[in-house]
């Protein structure tokens, strides 16, 4: 399975790469916005720390003006991958994006039908949003589940991105649904190491060590 970062912050993007945890990058609107830059600008600098597939969305909304702003897009690197939201437009665009070989993940996507859209258009990635059907009093996960179960059925290579995770069970259950790819907040990936048990160990193995050595192997 594979870990994205859901964030365009270079620091959080940073960190987790220094982790070894980061395999790509989703972005939005809202989180470029958050950082300041022209998206190029900003797009440019998450390739020169993650390589892997970087997701950078369009924000026209009709069908020419998103093929244009995503072949713009497209061309700031070759690890960008064009996303468009699940709109009768961005579908269309996502169609003729996908038959240029540039490769679109396909946003905004709250049912199994508009997934079944996208997979059908060629799109590279999906993206269910399973936190924000959570919001609504549904269950995210069950949408994450149905898109791999009709994907197997028919054999689509489109792959399933877990988004909107906001906690470290959402990740877990996507993995259990066989999801190929969870993005998270940096704050997500990092509760993913916590556990009281590990912490209540390590702090008896060092009691234990101190008790006879009275430094630790570095400061030898
Ligand atoms: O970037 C898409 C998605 O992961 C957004 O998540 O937390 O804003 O619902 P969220």
């Amino acid at each position: 399975m594979k870990f994205f970062l859901d964030t365009a912050n270079l620091d959080e993007l940073k960190k987790g790469a220094r982790w070894g945890m980061v395999d790509g990058v989703t972005t939005n609107p809202s989180l470029i916005a958050k950082e300041g830059r022209p998206i190029e600008e900003q797009v440019r600098l998450i390739c020169d720390i993650v390589d892997g597939d970087i997701s950078a969305e369009v924000v026209s909304t009709e069908i020419s003006a998103m093929v244009q702003e995503g072949k713009g897009l497209a061309r700031i690197h070759k690890n960008v991958v064009v996303k468009c939201p699940l709109t009768r437009d961005g579908i269309e665009a996502t169609a003729a994006l996908s038959k240029e070989g540039i490769r679109v993940n396909v946003t905004l996507c709250f049912s199994p039908g508009q997934a079944l859209l996208a997979a059908k258009a060629g799109a590279y990635i999906v993206s269910p949003f399973v936190g924000r059907v959570d919001d609504i009093g549904w269950v995210g996960m069950d949408l994450v589940r149905s898109i791999i179960q009709i994907y197997k059925n028919y054999g689509f290579k489109t792959q399933v991105l877990a988004a909107s995770m906001r906690s470290p069970t959402h990740v877990l259950e996507s993995a259990l649904a066989g999801a190929h790819i969870a993005t998270m907040p940096f704050k997500v990936l990092d509760m993913l190491f916590n556990h009281p048990l590990t912490d209540k160990g390590l702090e008896q193995f060092l009691k234990d060590w101190a008790k006879v050595f009275q430094e630790t192997p570095a400061g030898r």
